[in-house]
Protein backbone atom coordinates (compact mmCIF):
# COMPACT_ATOMS: atom_id res chain seq x y z
CA UNK A 1 0.00 0.00 0.00
CA UNK A 2 1.90 3.66 -0.66
CA UNK A 3 0.87 5.79 1.94
CA UNK A 4 1.54 9.59 1.47
CA UNK A 5 4.69 9.39 3.56
CA UNK A 6 5.56 6.81 0.69
CA UNK A 7 4.62 8.86 -1.91
CA UNK A 8 6.95 12.16 -0.86
CA UNK A 9 9.70 9.97 0.15
CA UNK A 10 9.08 8.13 -3.33
CA UNK A 11 9.15 11.25 -5.36
CA UNK A 12 12.77 12.68 -3.20
CA UNK A 13 14.34 9.08 -3.83
CA UNK A 14 13.27 9.35 -7.57
CA UNK A 15 15.48 12.37 -7.86
CA UNK A 16 12.15 14.83 -7.61
CA UNK A 17 14.07 17.22 -5.61
CA UNK A 18 16.79 17.74 -8.68
CA UNK A 19 13.60 18.32 -11.16
CA UNK A 20 12.72 21.98 -10.94
CA UNK A 21 10.23 21.00 -14.22
CA UNK A 22 8.27 18.76 -12.45
CA UNK A 23 5.09 21.25 -12.77
CA UNK A 24 3.16 22.76 -10.27
CA UNK A 25 0.04 21.01 -12.45
CA UNK A 26 1.28 17.36 -12.23
CA UNK A 27 2.90 17.95 -8.48
CA UNK A 28 -0.86 19.33 -7.30
CA UNK A 29 -2.76 16.69 -9.12
CA UNK A 30 -0.40 13.93 -7.53
CA UNK A 31 -0.83 15.14 -4.43
CA UNK A 32 -4.36 15.70 -4.31
CA UNK A 33 -4.69 12.20 -5.53
CA UNK A 34 -2.34 10.85 -2.52
CA UNK A 35 -4.54 12.63 0.04
CA UNK A 36 -7.59 11.17 -1.80
CA UNK A 37 -5.97 8.04 -1.53
CA UNK A 38 -4.95 8.23 2.15
CA UNK A 39 -4.08 5.00 3.65
CA UNK A 40 -6.43 2.64 1.76
CA UNK A 41 -6.08 -0.67 -0.03
CA UNK A 42 -4.67 -0.60 -3.65
CA UNK A 43 -8.17 -2.67 -4.72
CA UNK A 44 -10.04 -0.26 -3.21
CA UNK A 45 -8.46 3.04 -4.94
CA UNK A 46 -8.73 1.04 -7.95
CA UNK A 47 -12.54 2.18 -8.01
CA UNK A 48 -12.12 5.56 -7.27
CA UNK A 49 -12.65 7.88 -9.97
CA UNK A 50 -11.82 11.00 -7.79
CA UNK A 51 -8.48 9.30 -7.29
CA UNK A 52 -7.78 9.07 -11.25
CA UNK A 53 -9.38 12.19 -12.13
CA UNK A 54 -6.34 13.96 -10.56
CA UNK A 55 -3.91 10.93 -12.44
CA UNK A 56 -5.99 11.89 -16.01
CA UNK A 57 -5.11 15.82 -15.11
CA UNK A 58 -1.31 15.21 -15.66
CA UNK A 59 -1.80 13.85 -19.34
CA UNK A 60 -2.40 16.27 -22.22
CA UNK A 61 -4.49 13.46 -24.28
CA UNK A 62 -6.13 14.06 -27.19
CA UNK A 63 -9.61 12.74 -26.01
CA UNK A 64 -11.15 13.08 -29.50
CA UNK A 65 -10.17 9.66 -30.09
CA UNK A 66 -9.88 6.81 -27.48
CA UNK A 67 -6.31 5.35 -27.09
CA UNK A 68 -6.73 2.05 -26.09
CA UNK A 69 -3.40 1.07 -27.93
CA UNK A 70 -1.23 1.66 -24.50
CA UNK A 71 0.88 -1.31 -25.36
CA UNK A 72 2.90 -0.12 -28.35
CA UNK A 73 3.52 3.11 -26.97
CA UNK A 74 2.24 5.54 -24.43
CA UNK A 75 1.94 9.05 -23.88
CA UNK A 76 4.44 10.88 -21.07
CA UNK A 77 2.83 12.95 -18.67
CA UNK A 78 2.78 16.84 -19.46
CA UNK A 79 5.23 17.28 -17.25
CA UNK A 80 7.71 14.88 -18.41
CA UNK A 81 7.40 16.26 -22.15
CA UNK A 82 8.31 19.70 -21.28
CA UNK A 83 11.53 18.44 -18.77
CA UNK A 84 12.45 17.06 -22.03
CA UNK A 85 11.80 19.82 -24.32
CA UNK A 86 13.19 22.10 -21.64
CA UNK A 87 16.59 20.46 -21.96
CA UNK A 88 16.36 19.94 -25.93
CA UNK A 89 15.87 23.42 -26.40
CA UNK A 90 18.68 24.30 -23.57
CA UNK A 91 21.09 21.88 -25.45
CA UNK A 92 20.40 23.27 -28.89
CA UNK A 93 21.39 26.66 -27.46
CA UNK A 94 25.25 25.66 -27.56
CA UNK A 95 25.00 21.85 -27.72
CA UNK A 96 28.74 20.53 -27.36
CA UNK A 97 28.34 22.66 -24.01
CA UNK A 98 24.97 22.44 -23.02
CA UNK A 99 24.18 18.54 -24.37
CA UNK A 100 27.67 17.18 -23.67
CA UNK A 101 29.16 18.87 -20.36
CA UNK A 102 25.53 19.99 -18.87
CA UNK A 103 23.31 17.62 -19.56
CA UNK A 104 24.69 14.53 -20.40
CA UNK A 105 26.53 13.63 -16.70
CA UNK A 106 22.76 13.54 -15.33
CA UNK A 107 22.43 9.86 -17.03
CA UNK A 108 23.79 9.01 -13.88
CA UNK A 109 20.87 10.63 -11.72
CA UNK A 110 18.73 8.44 -14.29
CA UNK A 111 20.70 5.14 -13.76
CA UNK A 112 21.01 5.52 -10.30
CA UNK A 113 17.02 5.98 -10.17
CA UNK A 114 16.48 2.50 -12.54
CA UNK A 115 18.70 0.59 -10.87
CA UNK A 116 16.80 1.45 -7.57
CA UNK A 117 13.50 0.26 -8.86
CA UNK A 118 14.43 -2.85 -10.87
CA UNK A 119 16.57 -3.93 -7.74
CA UNK A 120 19.94 -4.09 -9.26
CA UNK A 121 23.37 -2.45 -8.67
CA UNK A 122 23.62 1.18 -10.22
CA UNK A 123 27.09 -1.22 -12.64
CA UNK A 124 24.37 -3.28 -14.00
CA UNK A 125 21.73 -0.97 -15.88
CA UNK A 126 22.58 0.67 -19.04
CA UNK A 127 20.27 3.40 -20.50
CA UNK A 128 19.47 2.57 -23.74
CA UNK A 129 16.69 4.02 -26.59
CA UNK A 130 14.10 1.06 -26.22
CA UNK A 131 14.01 -2.31 -25.81
CA UNK A 132 14.72 -3.48 -29.27
CA UNK A 133 17.78 -1.98 -28.34
CA UNK A 134 18.29 -3.78 -25.21
CA UNK A 135 17.18 -7.01 -26.77
CA UNK A 136 19.18 -6.95 -29.59
CA UNK A 137 22.45 -6.24 -27.17
CA UNK A 138 21.59 -9.66 -25.88
CA UNK A 139 20.96 -11.50 -29.23
CA UNK A 140 23.68 -10.14 -30.95
CA UNK A 141 26.68 -9.86 -27.75
CA UNK A 142 26.90 -13.59 -27.04
CA UNK A 143 29.29 -15.62 -29.05
CA UNK A 144 27.86 -18.53 -30.03
CA UNK A 145 28.81 -21.12 -32.52
CA UNK A 146 27.32 -22.84 -35.34
CA UNK A 147 25.11 -25.49 -34.18
CA UNK A 148 24.72 -24.11 -30.89
CA UNK A 149 20.86 -23.96 -30.30
CA UNK A 150 18.65 -20.95 -28.94
CA UNK A 151 15.13 -21.87 -27.76
CA UNK A 152 12.21 -18.84 -28.20
CA UNK A 153 8.43 -18.71 -28.48
CA UNK A 154 6.85 -18.20 -31.75
CA UNK A 155 5.16 -15.45 -29.79
CA UNK A 156 8.17 -13.70 -28.82
CA UNK A 157 8.13 -9.56 -30.58
CA UNK A 158 8.61 -10.51 -34.14
CA UNK A 159 11.56 -8.23 -34.32
CA UNK A 160 13.49 -10.11 -31.78
CA UNK A 161 12.81 -12.80 -33.67
CA UNK A 162 13.97 -11.53 -37.27
CA UNK A 163 17.31 -10.84 -35.46
CA UNK A 164 17.95 -14.47 -34.24
CA UNK A 165 16.64 -15.22 -37.61
CA UNK A 166 20.03 -13.02 -38.73
CA UNK A 167 22.38 -15.08 -36.40
CA UNK A 168 21.04 -18.00 -38.12
CA UNK A 169 21.94 -17.46 -41.72
CA UNK A 170 25.31 -15.17 -40.62
CA UNK A 171 26.26 -17.35 -37.69
CA UNK A 172 24.54 -21.06 -38.78
CA UNK A 173 23.17 -21.42 -35.08
CA UNK A 174 20.02 -23.11 -34.47
CA UNK A 175 16.44 -21.65 -33.82
CA UNK A 176 13.95 -23.46 -32.00
CA UNK A 177 10.38 -21.78 -31.66
CA UNK A 178 8.27 -23.48 -29.37
CA UNK A 179 4.30 -22.67 -29.93
CA UNK A 180 1.96 -22.60 -26.82
CA UNK A 181 -1.60 -22.88 -26.54
CA UNK A 182 -3.65 -19.53 -25.50
CA UNK A 183 -4.73 -19.43 -23.13
CA UNK A 184 -2.47 -21.48 -21.59
CA UNK A 185 -3.69 -24.22 -19.38
CA UNK A 186 -0.96 -23.67 -16.55
CA UNK A 187 2.60 -22.54 -15.40
CA UNK A 188 3.49 -25.92 -15.83
CA UNK A 189 2.21 -26.76 -19.12
CA UNK A 190 4.43 -23.44 -20.07
CA UNK A 191 7.82 -24.17 -18.60
CA UNK A 192 7.13 -27.90 -19.84
CA UNK A 193 7.22 -26.62 -23.61
CA UNK A 194 10.43 -24.84 -22.74
CA UNK A 195 11.73 -28.01 -21.12
CA UNK A 196 10.80 -30.12 -24.37
CA UNK A 197 12.95 -28.10 -26.81
CA UNK A 198 16.39 -28.00 -24.47
CA UNK A 199 18.98 -30.34 -25.69
CA UNK A 200 23.04 -30.67 -24.43
CA UNK A 201 23.32 -27.95 -27.43
CA UNK A 202 21.09 -25.46 -26.38
CA UNK A 203 22.99 -22.12 -24.69
CA UNK A 204 20.29 -19.67 -24.60
CA UNK A 205 16.31 -19.43 -23.59
CA UNK A 206 15.27 -15.88 -24.40
CA UNK A 207 11.74 -15.77 -22.34
CA UNK A 208 8.95 -12.77 -23.39
CA UNK A 209 8.27 -11.35 -19.47
CA UNK A 210 4.58 -9.97 -20.83
CA UNK A 211 4.02 -11.37 -24.80
CA UNK A 212 2.88 -8.63 -26.71
CA UNK A 213 0.11 -10.44 -28.52
CA UNK A 214 -2.10 -11.43 -25.98
CA UNK A 215 -0.33 -10.31 -22.35
CA UNK A 216 0.43 -13.35 -20.71
CA UNK A 217 2.71 -13.34 -18.30
CA UNK A 218 5.24 -15.86 -18.46
CA UNK A 219 6.53 -18.21 -15.27
CA UNK A 220 10.18 -15.98 -16.01
CA UNK A 221 11.51 -17.64 -12.38
CA UNK A 222 10.43 -20.76 -13.21
CA UNK A 223 12.38 -20.85 -16.95
CA UNK A 224 15.30 -19.49 -15.55
CA UNK A 225 16.09 -21.99 -12.49
CA UNK A 226 15.50 -24.77 -15.16
CA UNK A 227 18.02 -23.21 -17.28
CA UNK A 228 20.63 -21.93 -14.94
CA UNK A 229 21.90 -25.54 -13.72
CA UNK A 230 22.34 -26.77 -17.19
CA UNK A 231 24.26 -23.85 -18.18
CA UNK A 232 22.13 -21.83 -20.66
CA UNK A 233 21.70 -18.39 -20.74
CA UNK A 234 18.47 -16.59 -20.37
CA UNK A 235 17.69 -13.38 -22.06
CA UNK A 236 14.24 -11.34 -20.32
CA UNK A 237 12.64 -9.66 -23.16
CA UNK A 238 10.48 -7.23 -20.34
CA UNK A 239 9.59 -4.56 -22.84
CA UNK A 240 5.72 -4.79 -20.86
CA UNK A 241 7.04 -5.53 -17.68
CA UNK A 242 9.08 -2.95 -16.20
CA UNK A 243 6.77 -0.26 -14.52
CA UNK A 244 4.01 -2.27 -14.93
CA UNK A 245 3.43 -4.77 -12.25
CA UNK A 246 5.42 -4.79 -9.25
CA UNK A 247 8.94 -7.31 -9.19
CA UNK A 248 11.95 -6.74 -8.99
CA UNK A 249 15.07 -8.40 -10.26
CA UNK A 250 15.60 -10.74 -7.53
CA UNK A 251 12.18 -11.95 -7.97
CA UNK A 252 13.08 -12.96 -11.79
CA UNK A 253 16.27 -14.42 -10.85
CA UNK A 254 17.34 -13.59 -14.27
CA UNK A 255 21.18 -12.14 -15.70
CA UNK A 256 19.72 -10.05 -18.40
CA UNK A 257 16.56 -7.90 -18.95
CA UNK A 258 15.91 -5.65 -21.59
CA UNK A 259 12.53 -2.84 -21.49
CA UNK A 260 11.61 0.05 -23.36
CA UNK A 261 10.18 2.82 -20.64
CA UNK A 262 8.30 4.71 -23.37
CA UNK A 263 5.76 2.03 -22.76
CA UNK A 264 5.05 1.42 -18.74
CA UNK A 265 7.11 4.09 -16.89
CA UNK A 266 5.56 6.64 -19.06
CA UNK A 267 9.10 8.02 -20.12
CA UNK A 268 9.43 9.83 -23.17
CA UNK A 269 9.81 8.60 -26.40
CA UNK A 270 12.97 6.80 -27.03
CA UNK A 271 13.59 5.47 -23.69
CA UNK A 272 14.41 1.90 -22.60
CA UNK A 273 17.19 -0.07 -20.26
CA UNK A 274 19.59 -2.89 -20.66
CA UNK A 275 20.23 -4.88 -17.18
CA UNK A 276 23.04 -7.02 -17.05
CA UNK A 277 24.29 -8.86 -14.07
CA UNK A 278 28.11 -7.94 -13.20
CA UNK A 279 29.86 -11.08 -13.79
CA UNK A 280 28.08 -11.61 -17.00
CA UNK A 281 29.27 -8.41 -18.54
CA UNK A 282 32.59 -9.14 -19.80
CA UNK A 283 30.89 -11.78 -21.88
CA UNK A 284 28.18 -9.72 -23.35
CA UNK A 285 29.83 -7.38 -26.57
CA UNK A 286 28.11 -4.19 -27.17
CA UNK A 287 26.26 -3.50 -30.31
CA UNK A 288 28.70 -0.47 -30.84
CA UNK A 289 32.25 -0.78 -30.32
CA UNK A 290 33.70 0.02 -26.95
CA UNK A 291 37.05 0.29 -25.59
CA UNK A 292 38.86 -2.41 -24.22
CA UNK A 293 39.33 -0.69 -20.84
CA UNK A 294 34.84 -0.83 -20.73
CA UNK A 295 34.70 -4.24 -21.15
CA UNK A 296 33.14 -5.12 -17.51
CA UNK A 297 32.26 -1.23 -17.59
CA UNK A 298 27.74 -1.04 -17.79
CA UNK A 299 28.08 2.07 -20.01
CA UNK A 300 29.95 0.08 -22.99
CA UNK A 301 26.55 -0.91 -23.80
CA UNK A 302 25.98 3.00 -23.59
CA UNK A 303 28.31 3.78 -26.93
CA UNK A 304 25.98 5.24 -29.42
CA UNK A 305 27.64 8.31 -30.72
CA UNK A 306 25.99 12.12 -30.37
CA UNK A 307 22.47 11.56 -29.43
CA UNK A 308 19.84 13.76 -26.75
CA UNK A 309 20.35 13.85 -23.33
CA UNK A 310 17.10 15.27 -22.94
CA UNK A 311 15.21 12.19 -23.43
CA UNK A 312 17.22 9.98 -20.99
CA UNK A 313 17.41 12.46 -18.15
CA UNK A 314 13.62 12.75 -18.11
CA UNK A 315 13.21 9.47 -17.08
CA UNK A 316 13.61 10.53 -13.65
CA UNK A 317 10.74 13.00 -13.96
CA UNK A 318 8.97 9.99 -15.05
CA UNK A 319 10.10 7.48 -12.42
CA UNK A 320 8.72 10.11 -9.80
CA UNK A 321 5.60 10.11 -10.86
CA UNK A 322 5.66 6.39 -11.60
CA UNK A 323 6.26 6.56 -7.65
CA UNK A 324 3.95 8.90 -6.81
CA UNK A 325 1.47 5.95 -8.03
CA UNK A 326 2.89 3.78 -6.36
CA UNK A 327 3.20 -0.10 -8.24
CA UNK A 328 0.53 -1.91 -6.50
CA UNK A 329 -1.79 0.91 -7.14
CA UNK A 330 -0.85 1.34 -10.70
CA UNK A 331 -1.42 -2.55 -11.50
CA UNK A 332 -4.62 -2.82 -9.38
CA UNK A 333 -6.25 0.36 -11.72
CA UNK A 334 -5.23 -1.20 -15.22
CA UNK A 335 -6.48 -4.47 -14.05
CA UNK A 336 -10.01 -2.62 -12.91
CA UNK A 337 -10.22 -0.94 -16.00
CA UNK A 338 -9.54 -4.22 -18.64
CA UNK A 339 -11.95 -6.30 -16.22
CA UNK A 340 -14.83 -3.60 -16.90
CA UNK A 341 -14.51 -4.31 -20.36
CA UNK A 342 -12.98 -8.19 -20.73
CA UNK A 343 -16.17 -9.34 -18.16
CA UNK A 344 -19.26 -7.12 -19.53
CA UNK A 345 -18.13 -8.67 -23.28
CA UNK A 346 -17.74 -12.12 -21.94
CA UNK A 347 -20.92 -11.83 -20.00
CA UNK A 348 -23.46 -10.34 -22.57
CA UNK A 349 -22.08 -12.69 -25.60
CA UNK A 350 -21.32 -16.38 -25.35
CA UNK A 351 -19.32 -15.71 -28.79
CA UNK A 352 -16.48 -13.55 -26.82
CA UNK A 353 -13.20 -15.53 -26.20
CA UNK A 354 -10.50 -14.30 -24.36
CA UNK A 355 -7.26 -15.56 -25.37
CA UNK A 356 -5.56 -13.31 -22.01
CA UNK A 357 -5.86 -15.36 -18.71
CA UNK A 358 -8.01 -12.51 -16.55
CA UNK A 359 -6.00 -13.29 -13.08
CA UNK A 360 -3.71 -11.21 -11.57
CA UNK A 361 -0.38 -13.85 -11.52
CA UNK A 362 -0.96 -14.19 -15.65
CA UNK A 363 -1.96 -10.61 -16.90
CA UNK A 364 -2.12 -6.98 -16.17
CA UNK A 365 -3.71 -4.36 -18.01
CA UNK A 366 -3.64 -5.69 -21.62
CA UNK A 367 -5.75 -8.36 -22.74
CA UNK A 368 -6.92 -9.94 -26.20
CA UNK A 369 -10.12 -11.02 -27.51
CA UNK A 370 -11.58 -12.77 -30.39
CA UNK A 371 -15.78 -12.83 -31.81
CA UNK A 372 -16.76 -15.59 -33.27
CA UNK A 373 -18.62 -15.48 -36.38
CA UNK A 374 -17.24 -11.72 -36.94
CA UNK A 375 -14.03 -10.82 -39.11
CA UNK A 376 -11.95 -9.12 -36.26
CA UNK A 377 -9.66 -7.95 -38.21
CA UNK A 378 -12.46 -5.62 -39.94
CA UNK A 379 -13.77 -5.02 -35.83
CA UNK A 380 -10.93 -3.58 -35.57
CA UNK A 381 -11.03 -1.21 -38.33
CA UNK A 382 -14.37 -0.22 -38.07
CA UNK A 383 -13.67 0.55 -34.36
CA UNK A 384 -11.21 2.67 -35.73
CA UNK A 385 -12.84 4.34 -38.32
CA UNK A 386 -15.96 4.50 -37.36
CA UNK A 387 -15.85 5.41 -33.79
CA UNK A 388 -12.55 6.46 -33.92
CA UNK A 389 -11.27 4.02 -31.23
CA UNK A 390 -7.11 3.27 -31.33
CA UNK A 391 -7.16 -0.62 -31.04
CA UNK A 392 -4.64 -3.32 -32.23
CA UNK A 393 -6.06 -6.52 -34.44
CA UNK A 394 -3.59 -9.42 -33.76
CA UNK A 395 -2.93 -11.92 -36.54
CA UNK A 396 -0.70 -14.85 -35.20
CA UNK A 397 -0.22 -18.23 -37.16
CA UNK A 398 -2.12 -19.67 -34.79
CA UNK A 399 -4.76 -17.53 -32.86
CA UNK A 400 -6.26 -14.00 -33.94
CA UNK A 401 -8.48 -11.42 -32.41
CA UNK A 402 -8.03 -7.54 -30.83
CA UNK A 403 -5.44 -6.40 -28.15
CA UNK A 404 -7.33 -3.73 -26.28
CA UNK A 405 -4.86 -1.76 -23.45
CA UNK A 406 -5.42 0.92 -21.44
CA UNK A 407 -3.58 2.89 -19.35
CA UNK A 408 -3.61 5.11 -15.57
CA UNK A 409 -5.39 8.17 -17.61
CA UNK A 410 -8.17 5.58 -19.35
CA UNK A 411 -11.86 6.56 -18.16
CA UNK A 412 -14.39 4.44 -17.59
CA UNK A 413 -16.14 6.69 -19.85
CA UNK A 414 -13.77 5.60 -22.89
CA UNK A 415 -14.01 1.99 -21.84
CA UNK A 416 -17.82 1.46 -21.80
CA UNK A 417 -17.77 3.19 -25.38
CA UNK A 418 -15.86 1.08 -27.04
CA UNK A 419 -17.57 -2.12 -24.90
CA UNK A 420 -20.88 -0.74 -26.18
CA UNK A 421 -19.71 -0.73 -30.07
CA UNK A 422 -17.60 -3.86 -29.56
CA UNK A 423 -21.56 -5.56 -28.39
CA UNK A 424 -23.61 -3.37 -30.74
CA UNK A 425 -20.71 -5.46 -33.41
CA UNK A 426 -21.87 -8.57 -31.73
CA UNK A 427 -25.37 -7.81 -32.21
CA UNK A 428 -25.42 -6.77 -35.33
CA UNK A 429 -22.92 -7.39 -37.35
CA UNK A 430 -20.08 -4.97 -39.05
CA UNK A 431 -21.98 -3.17 -41.87
CA UNK A 432 -20.67 -4.48 -45.01
CA UNK A 433 -18.64 -7.11 -43.54
CA UNK A 434 -19.04 -10.74 -44.62
CA UNK A 435 -19.67 -13.19 -41.18
CA UNK A 436 -16.55 -14.70 -40.56
CA UNK A 437 -13.60 -15.57 -37.88
C1 LIG B 1 7.52 -7.95 -26.27
C2 LIG B 1 8.17 -6.79 -26.96
N1 LIG B 1 9.49 -6.76 -27.08
C3 LIG B 1 10.13 -5.74 -27.67
C4 LIG B 1 9.42 -4.68 -28.18
C5 LIG B 1 10.17 -3.56 -28.84
O1 LIG B 1 9.93 -2.36 -28.18
P1 LIG B 1 10.47 -1.00 -28.79
O2 LIG B 1 9.76 -0.81 -30.10
O3 LIG B 1 10.09 0.02 -27.79
O4 LIG B 1 11.91 -1.17 -28.99
C6 LIG B 1 8.04 -4.65 -28.09
C7 LIG B 1 7.26 -3.53 -28.63
O5 LIG B 1 6.06 -3.50 -28.61
C8 LIG B 1 7.40 -5.75 -27.46
O6 LIG B 1 6.07 -5.78 -27.33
Amino acid sequence: MTTRRDFLSGLAAAGFAAQPAFRERAMTSLLTASSIAGNRAAADIAADESYWAEIQRAFDADRTMINLNNGGVSPTPSHVLEAMIRDLRFSNELPAEHMWRVLEPRIESARRDLAAEFGCDIEEMAITRNASEANEIMIFGLDLKRGDEVVITNQNYDRMIRAWEQRVRRDGIVLKQISFKVPPPSDDYLVEQFRAALTPRTKVIEVTHVTNLTGQIMPVRRIVDLARPRGIEVFVDGAHSFAHFPFKRNDLGCDYFGTSLHKWLLAPIGTGFLYVRKEKQKQLWPLMAAAKEQDENIRKYEEIGTHPAANHNAISAALAFHRGIGSDRKVARLRYLRDRWAKRLLSESPRVRLLTPLDDTHAGAIALFHVDGIDNIQLGAWLLSEHRIVNTPIVHAEFKGIRITPNVYTTLDEIDVFTDKVLHAVRKGIPNSKSTS
